[in-house]
């Protein structure tokens, strides 16, 4: 019988030669998997004894991990926001930078129903969160707000063009006890019938098709839809934006998701929308400008003759 810690370099050194840029971590989380116990537990009892049957587990794991597939498949599930979300190939992994966008969304949302008083019979504060995937973002989003007591006074949305991750994100908000909270559409970005959000959230493919081939291999086990943007990565972000007049509400913002180098492209995509609007792109906490804030300013509308993207106050940044 093979002990935690020499499965683990074992594991590790099989990972490395298979080209994981995180193989002692992968061995760690796929060992844990295969034993039913935490990452931590498995790091701590270095000498406990492994059964054969979660060896036989953990070797069937390294073979996949091996193969290319991502940890998070392997496993089933991921962690964000603190919660585990399913995961499969119906849907993109969830990513921790992403969750930047949730704490914005808990803000801006949360903003809306404190900064005015909203007397009885005010209707609920309207969010969509477009490109679902595994449901991540709305279901943080729901989590977060049902804490603060606010869920019954937000109505939200998630929608995506695949039918296989809504059934996904279907699954993983009866999972976090929040399906009855959001509703699921599928659709090409909005749906036609929806508009007057309050707030719009969206994690859309912005990866530029060309850069696709040079992500690590576990990429090539997501959905291409999850992150082609087209040639320069911004196709479905840039159509999104186009559709933001007709969806916003007057004083509405936008959170989107965005790659390290694509601000100033959405800036000027944002600057050309009509109607008065102010955004800024915000970093994330490697200092690296992810997150774009897309307001529409108060009585603006289609028609408004102000229009064009200015800089955000220092305050807002
Ligand atoms: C980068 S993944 C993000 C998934 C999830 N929001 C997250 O943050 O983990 C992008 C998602 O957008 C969806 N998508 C791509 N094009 C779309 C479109 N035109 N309309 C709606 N959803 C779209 C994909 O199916 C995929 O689920």
């Amino acid at each position: 019988m093979s002990t935690i810690g020499e499965l683990l370099a074992s594991g590790t050194v099989r990972l490395q030669r298979s080209g994981s840029e995180s193989a002692r971590l992968d061995a760690e989380l796929l060992l844990g998997w295969a034993i039913g116990a935490e990452r931590t537990a498995v790091i701590a009892h270095l000498e406990a004894s492994v059964g054969a049957d979660a060896e036989a587990t953990y070797e069937t794991g390294l073979a996949r991990r091996e193969a290319g597939e991502p940890v998070a498949y392997v496993r089933g599930y991921k962690e964000f926001y603190g919660l585990a979300f399913s995961v499969d190939a119906r849907a993109l992994i969830p990513r921790p930078e992403t969750e930047l966008l949730v704490a914005e969304a808990e803000r801006v949302a949360a903003h809306k129903l404190i900064s005015a008083p909203r007397p009885a019979g005010t209707p609920q504060v309207r969010v969509v969160d477009v490109g679902t995937g595994s449901g991540a973002i709305a279901i943080a989003l729901a989590s977060l707000l049902r804490r603060r007591r606010m869920l019954p006074e937000v109505s939200l949305l998630a929608v995506d063009v695949s039918s296989d991750a809504l059934d996904l994100a279907r699954e993983n908000a009866v999972g976090h006890a929040v399906a009855d909270s959001i509703a699921f559409v599928q659709a090409d970005l909005l749906p036609a019938a929806e508009s007057a959000f309050d707030v719009v959230l969206a994690n859309l493919p912005y990866i530029p098709a060309g850069d696709i081939a040079t992500l690590p291999v576990a990429a090539s086990f997501e959905p291409r839809l999850a992150l082609d943007g087209g040639p320069d990565g911004l196709d479905v972000v840039r159509r999104l934006l186009a559709a933001l007049p007709e969806a916003l509400l007057p004083e509405g913002e936008a959170l989107l998701e965005i790659g390290y180098d694509q601000g100033t492209a959405v800036e000027a995509a944002v600057a050309a929308l009509p109607g008065e609007w102010h955004c800024h792109v915000q970093a994330d906490l490697s200092g690296r400008p992810r997150l774009a804030h897309v307001k529409r300013a108060a009585g603006s509308g289609v028609g408004s003759a102000a229009a064009g993207c200015v800089a955000a106050p220092e305050r807002d940044r």
